[in-house]
């Protein structure tokens, strides 16, 4: 029986050796010291023992089971260091790789430009207004002098929700909402979408617009020369000329478009200006008594002025694009560049 336990040792001792993992460490274990295992099954025989030779033979059970517990022990805690080995060489990370860059947003060019129309208005006392997108027609139209039925309803290609809600073709009927709001003196900015059923390399189903009006005793077309020429020194330089066109808007009279010498060719006339050396910028004029009458302002006592420009007009000939679907494609090659 010495004999047999003497060659079990052996046997486990080179099993334990050879674990290559810890589940098969533990299967040894169990197999030369499981409650099943062989060793217990030794101890089971002690009996046909002559109680003589039992406590020796006992000792020695002890002994090999603490020796085989020492190696089961010792190749576990080795099984596990070469496991972290491992893996700390397979998840190693070369921390001389440049990271990776992290794609950070911009700015979209019509937000840059508008907020540098409004920043412009602003510093000089304006304030900001808005209203709805989803107008009536009678602050989209008629309230600005604009009757159903009239040819002026033809300026702008409007995209009706029912007979009397429109899509706002300008941001002009904000005019009117203000102006039913508050008494003069009136000094607003409305910058904001619009829309209209047009679409082609310069105009977009939806594209944007800023208002501006002012209204108080005494104000003058050379006051609204004054405002323009500020703005557009800041907007295009101090050096760019503008000129005022006699034009027609049904809510300003007399009305003017303005005009900005040719931001290519500083005047010659190009391909961009069609050869006239100039740029249309925006629309304006004086305040129409009419358009007074719907917000029941004194026509004798106030007057005012009011212009309105598109954004992307502005954006287009500040950063020389020449097709406004670039605007809205969100390709990232395109805005990337502002
Ligand atoms: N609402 C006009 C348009 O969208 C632009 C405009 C012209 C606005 C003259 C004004 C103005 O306030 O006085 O075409």
């Amino acid at each position: 029986m010495k004999g047999s336990l003497e060659r079990l040792k052996e046997e486990a001792l080179v099993l334990i050796d050879k674990a290559p993992d810890d589940q098969e460490l533990i299967s040894v274990k169990a197999r030369y010291l499981g409650k099943k295992g062989e060793i217990t099954a030794i101890m089971k025989e002690m009996g046909s023992l002559s109680p003589s030779e039992r406590p020796a033979f006992g000792q020695l059970v002890n002994v090999v089971k603490d020796t085989l517990e020492d190696a089961f022990t010792r190749r576990l805690l080795s099984i596990k260091k070469s496991a972290t080995l491992d893996s700390l060489k397979k998840e190693k990370v070369d921390i001389t790789l440049p990271g990776r860059r992290v794609l950070v947003g911009k700015r979209h060019p019509l937000s840059i430009v508008m907020d540098e129309v409004v920043g412009i208005f602003t510093r000089i006392g304006f304030s900001v207004a808005d209203g709805p997108e989803i107008e009536t027609d009678y602050y989209n139209f008629e309230a600005l002098n604009i009757p159903r039925d009239h040819p002026a309803r033809d300026m702008q290609d409007t995209f009706y929700i029912s007979e009397d809600i429109v899509l706002r073709t300008h941001t002009s009927p904000v005019q009117i909402r203000t102006m039913e709001r508050q008494a003069p003196p009136i000094r607003i900015i409305a910058p904001g979408a619009v829309y209209r059923c047009d679409s082609d390399v310069t105009h977009s189903p939806m594209f944007h617009q800023v208002e501006g009006l002012i209204v108080d005793k005494g104000i003058s077309f050379g006051d609204l020369k004054g405002i323009l020429k500020t703005f557009v020194g800041e907007m295009f330089g101090e050096d760019v000329s503008l000129r005022f066109r006699p034009s027609f808007f049904p809510f300003t009279e007399p009305s003017a478009e303005v005009d900005i010498q040719c931001v290519l060719c500083r005047g010659d006339g190009c391909r961009v200006c069609s050869g006239t050396g100039w740029l249309e910028i925006m629309g304006c004029g004086m305040v129409d008594p009419a358009v007074f009458g719907f917000v029941k302002y004194d026509p004798e006592i106030y007057t005012g002025f009011a212009f309105g420009m598109g954004i992307e007009r502005i954006a287009m000939l500040k950063y020389k694009i020449n097709d406004i679907r670039l605007f809205f494609e969100n390709d990232i090659r395109f805005l990337n560049q502002f």
